[in-house]
């Protein structure tokens, strides 16, 4: 099902005709960084047999199917992404699995005609992409019953995650900043690494009992050196740079590798690179 924004923002319009392709081919990096972060929670949550939950921004689908297996089948999932081409494989996985407690709507979140039905409202990094997050966190408001709980994971500064900054500084050595005008997925993916911000944002939305958990780990961004510059200059803040300078990025590519070799090279761990990166896990509840 799909229920496409009309028109849809220059934000979901960039997801679906840039980010989408990007995010296809490097998949396994990036569930690899991303589901280090919901790990623990997810191994430790109680969810009551029978909570209807919503997973938003929820990508390829894999924590809405874990949660869809807590919930049980007197529960249910609902699993909203505004790029079709993820949920696509989302259906597929969750139809393997054997799991019909959890269905996939392509829509975007901030505007999604929800009603106050859900006990739980959950997303792993799909939270800082949004046009107006607060606009975005009332309409998530309304999905919820009285007493229902907001938990979201988001990365922290981009200092603490080593992964993102050191190759968006090599590049940036090279090429200009993205100019005013530079198509982007919405306010970006440190957008809410500000835990005051966050509060706020989330208070004027009508959410009370906000807490941050911080979570580190390791990510690996390419099974082998080749592979995490590619990884770099495809996607992230470093991605971005390289996108937006064009043509005079790819006169500089060689340069421009040589020094993300140098810079990556001390990440090496056996093949793979891998990073240090930081998220907070933020949680708050629906009065009532
Ligand atoms: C970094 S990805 C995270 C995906 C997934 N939660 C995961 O952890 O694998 C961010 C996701 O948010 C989705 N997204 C961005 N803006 C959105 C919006 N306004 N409404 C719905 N989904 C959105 C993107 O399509 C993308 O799948």
């Amino acid at each position: 099902m799909t229920l496409a924004a009309d028109p849809p923002t220059e934000f979901v319009a960039f997801w679906n005709d840039t980010l989408a392709d990007k995010f296809e081919r490097y998949r396994d990096i990036l569930m690899n960084g991303l589901s280090h972060h919901s790990e623990v929670w997810l191994n430790e949550v109680q969810i009551a047999p029978g909570t209807k939950i919503v997973d938003v921004g929820c990508g390829w689908g894999d924590t809405a199917r874990a949660l869809a297996r807590k919930t049980g089948p007197k529960g249910h999932v609902l699993g909203l992404d505004c790029v079709e081409q993820f949920l696509r494989r989302a259906r597929a996985d969750a139809e393997t699995e054997g799991l019909d407690n959890v269905s996939f709507v392509a829509a975007d979140v901030q505007t999604y005609p929800f009603d106050a039905s859900f006990d739980m409202c959950f997303s792993r990094f799909g939270m800082m992409f949004f046009e107006n997050p607060v606009a975005a966190m009332r309409n998530i408001l309304r999905a919820l019953k009285p007493g229902g709980e907001l938990v979201f994971i988001v990365w922290r500064s981009k200092a603490e995650n080593v992964w993102a900054y050191v190759p968006e500084t090599v590049v940036k050595e090279f090429l200009p900043l993205p100019g005013e005008d530079a198509r982007t997925c919405g306010p970006g993916p440190f957008s809410m690494s500000e835990p005051d911000v966050v509060r706020k944002q989330l208070e004027i939305a009508g959410f009370d009992d906000i807490r941050f958990e911080a979570t580190d780990g390791p990510v690996t961004v390419g099974g082998s050196l080749r592979n995490a510059i590619d990884f770099q200059l495809a996607l992230g803040p470093a991605g971005e740079v390289f996108r937006e300078a064009g043509a005079l990025a790819e006169e500089r590519r060689d340069e421009i590798e040589t020094a993300l070799r140098d810079a990556l090279a001390p990440y090496q761990q056996g093949e793979s690179i891998v990073l240090p990166s930081a998220s907070w896990r933020v949680s708050a509840r629906k009065p009532g």
